[in-house]
């Protein structure tokens, strides 16, 4: 099977992307599957051999011309953080040149992209919880801080709306940092044009992928915890090694565990996602509810990511699990 592996994308998450890739291509069973990597920036897409020379992708029919033969692709294992590989574009992209992929469809992705519009979808949803939030457009930079201030109380988190791995957010602990924060996410590169600031929620911090199997069953993977050194879980928090402790598995107890994988389950039907994602929330203090901060249909597939922790420790191999996705896109 000639599979896709893409890579890059349009923003600061393209180094990312290049990490995740690269750490699946090498878990990736090169016996039963042949991978070429495939790399999408703004100026070109292209695939560079073992010789190191690039070849240009023609975006017409998503081909390939290698030693004067074309080849053609009968799957995309899409792992773009970020626009256009996380928001629908590349989806859509591959809807209309007839390829089929292993993440969300074109509208799960895009909807999911938006921080804000996904809490609408979620916001009926049994036992979950979401944190008071202000969704912002660009045409309300001036009033911003009012609005914010109106609705919510210190400390928040100020985040692009359509963002990813807390490139442009900041929390917020006193009312003159407000403005900066705003104006940094509304900054951010291809992120869109709207910023969400929500309210801290006072608790533990914890991630958790899903997928569907072969079979068609959804699998819940044993929960991570963040304990950061940080003031909150930021981009150094996430790739720099050994500045938060992750654990896998998470203490949760046996109630929580099945709370929380009920929860995910119905986010995912809800959402009608398809292939790997991840979730993230909090669990309150005091009160043990979740709330939800938000979901990744790319989730980040680095070595330091919570997904293949997950899935080791759930007694798979990333081979195992990588190809289950191939093999239910191809389905
Ligand atoms: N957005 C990053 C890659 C993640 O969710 O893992
Ligand atoms: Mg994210």
């Amino acid at each position: 099977t000639k599979i896709a592996l893409i890579t890059g994308g349009y923003t600061g998450e393209a180094e990312v992307s290049f990490k995740s890739s690269a750490f699946v291509y090498s878990q990736l069973d090169h016996n039963k599957y042949d991978i070429y990597q495939i790399t999408i920036t703004k100026d070109a897409w292209f695939y560079v051999s073992d010789s190191g020379i690039k070849h240009a992708i023609n975006k017409e029919d998503f081909t390939l011309v290698l030693d004067d033969s074309i080849v053609q692709f009968e799957l995309a294992f899409i792992m773009v953080h970020g626009s256009p590989g996380e928001d629908g574009r590349l989806q859509s992209y591959f809807d209309l040149v007839g390829i089929p992929y292993t993440s969300c469809d074109a509208l799960t992705s895009a909807l999911t992209m938006n921080k804000g519009y996904t809490k609408a979808i979620l916001a009926d949803l049994n036992d979950l919880f979401l944190a008071k939030s202000v969704l912002l457009f660009e045409n309300q930079r001036a009033q911003a801080v009012e609005l914010v201030e109106d609705k919510l109380s210190l400390p928040y988190f100020v985040k692009p709306n359509a963002g990813g791995s807390s490139i442009g957010m900041t929390k917020v602990k006193v009312a003159d940092e407000l403005k900066v924060a705003i104006d940094k996410a509304f900054d951010a590169e291809n992120t869109g044009s709207q910023v969400i600031v929500e309210e801290f929620v006072n608790g533990r911090e914890f991630s958790e992928g899903i997928y569907r199997n072969v079979d068609g069953e959804l699998v819940v993977l044993p929960a991570t915890e963040v304990k950061t050194t940080r003031e909150f879980f930021d981009f150094e928090a996430k790739y720099i090694p050994g500045l938060t402790e992750e654990i896998t598995p998470a203490d949760l107890d046996v109630n929580q565990q099945l709370r929380i994988g009920k929860i995910l389950k119905d986010i995912y039907v809800r959402l009608n996602c398809k292939g790997m994602v991840r979730i993230d929330f909090f669990l309150e203090n005091d009160t043990d509810k979740f709330y939800f901060i938000e979901i990744n249909t790319i989730p980040g597939q680095t070595p330091q990511s919570f997904i293949p922790q997950q899935v080791r420790a759930a007694g798979l191999t990333e081979q195992e699990f990588y190809g289950n996705l191939i093999e239910v896109a191809l389905k």
